[in-house]
């Protein structure tokens, strides 16, 4: 039996391309993907999302496929994804959250088609909602949507996780659209963040701004005669998924040969600290000159949002960086540094976590970061995991070496504590690690967040998974 579950998210788990007429499918990559999708399998349901075309052809229709969920594909024009994908929610939310208020751009235009976009999504979901079924929206850029469906159904259960930080009040209102953002919000019945940081922001923008009653101790809000309840629970991965076997990669092997291994994964995000990681390198090197020609960054850099003028110019730079530093210290037998700028599949990640020494995240602002957890689940031998203090998963994963990303010279001395650690202090942080990951695992995020709802949709009781 398919469940009666309603997910809708901005990007779903394909990403759709028209070739002579037939389509193609194509998995996603994204944080919210690979964390949704494990999920949906299990429960089964409906997945409304953009899958990347654009609806400029008169007649054009959306794709519908069906496998172990129903996907239905929502089309939206140029125009609209300029506005509200581009304009308001990848330049004005996702730098705001992320704590850089000098990159947002504030545009009128561009939230008024983030709204009608909102609007889209509410009218097109609406059209699939059976009694009893439960609507999960997802992320920054739907946030007005639990309001709209409210306003046509006011028995609707909603539930809303948002993957990124919540920045606080003083930041988030910077922008003037903060309080109709907070009332879109509180249309759900319940609202998911990553950490207790941001539930607690949230809370406060709420209190403030709208001046509303709010518990902090329950995490509860009472608005329009509702009590949404707002909690914290950190996204965990599908850890099976990561413990295949996978074939090697030869030219990576070639590349790394004799050498320890630093690895990077992100997207090509400002975010993400990637010049940040490439400066706390140069300064490893320069600081211990006993290593050149031994050791290598591995930066797989994704390209993402390539649109968007930022991203650009970003793109460019962290090449650039790397470029100076294997200049600097590199020769024709060793370049220090290896930029792999493509999308991998998850077997080829699988690969590249197996053979890393140690893992670098240097995020300067990081919602949770789900590549740290996907490193440990991958290793059978244990690995090190550097990691930025300023992301999510680090309040899990204490255990990691926790780092400062501003600051190089605390790269560059993790860097040289990874590579010199001893065997026995490696395999105990790495199984405290390895603890965490597989305990809050994919299962145990759905259950604490949703569980209780899950149980009661459909037949009001009655397990939810197939
Ligand atoms: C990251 C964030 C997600 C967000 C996604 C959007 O993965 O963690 O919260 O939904 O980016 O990525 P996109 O490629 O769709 O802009």
């Amino acid at each position: 039996m398919r469940s009666n579950l309603l997910v809708v998210s901005n990007r779903g788990p394909f990403t759709i391309e028209e070739n002579n007429g037939s389509l193609k499918c194509r998995p996603a990559v994204s944080g919210l993907v690979s964390a949704v999708l494990p999920a949906v399998k299990k429960i089964g349901g409906t997945w409304l999302a953009w899958a990347g075309r654009f609806a400029e052809k008169p007649g054009e229709v959306q794709a519908v496929i069906k496998d172990e969920f129903q996907f239905v594909e929502i089309l939206l024009s140029r125009k609209e994804v300029e506005g509200y994908y581009e304009g308001y929610a990848n330049g004005v939310l996702w730098p705001l959250c992320h704590l850089m208020p000098e990159k947002v751009k504030l545009s009128e235009e561009n939230y008024q088609i983030y709204r009608e976009v909102n609007y889209k999504f509410a009218q097109r979901a609406a059209a699939l909602l059976r009694s009893g079924t439960l609507l999960w929206i997802h992320d920054y850029h739907l946030a007005l949507m639990p309001h709209f469906i409210r306003q046509k159904n006011s028995w609707q259960r909603i539930a809303f996780f948002w993957h990124i930080p919540f920045p606080p009040v003083e930041l988030f209102t910077i922008q003037p659209w903060a309080e109709e953002l907070l009332r879109g919000l509180l249309g759900a019945d319940i609202i998911g963040f990553h950490i207790d940081d941001y539930r607690e922001n949230f809370l406060r923008a709420v209190e403030r701004v709208l001046r509303l009653p709010v518990n902090y101790e329950w995490g509860t809000v009472y608005y329009n005669g509702r009590e949404i309840l707002v909690k914290a629970v950190p996204i965990g991965i599908e850890t099976k998924n990561f413990q295949k076997e996978v074939p090697e990669i030869p030219e990576i092997k070639e590349e790394i040969a004799g050498q320890k291994v630093f690895l990077g994964v992100e997207r090509l995000d400002y975010t993400k600290g990637l010049k940040e990681k490439i400066q706390g390198f140069a300064r490893f090197l320069e600081s211990n000159p006993e290593y050149w020609g031994k050791v290598k960054l591995l930066q797989v850099a994704v390209p993402t949002r390539e649109n968007i003028d930022q991203y650009q110019a970003y793109a460019r730079e962290v090449l650039a960086e790397a470029a100076k530093v294997n200049e600097r210290f590199g020769n024709n037998q060793w370049q220090p540094i290896k930029i792999l700028k493509r999308n991998y599949s998850q077997e080829e990640l699988i690969y590249l976590y197996r053979i890393a020494d140690a893992l670098v995240i240097t995020s300067l602002e990081d919602g949770l970061n789900l590549v740290a957890k996907e490193y440990i689940a991958s290793k059978k031998e244990p690995g090190v995991l550097i990691l930025s203090k300023r992301t999510g998963v680090a309040r899990q994963l204490g255990a990691a070496l926790l780092v400062n990303p501003y600051s190089p010279e605390e790269i560059a001395l993790k860097l040289k504590e990874a590579l010199e650690m001893p065997d026995n202090l490696k395999k105990k942080s790495f199984s405290f690690l390895k603890e965490q990951v597989i305990l809050k695992n994919n299962e145990w995020w759905l259950e604490n967040f949703l569980g209780k709802e899950l149980r009661f949709m459909d037949t009001g009781f009655g397990k939810y998974y197939r």
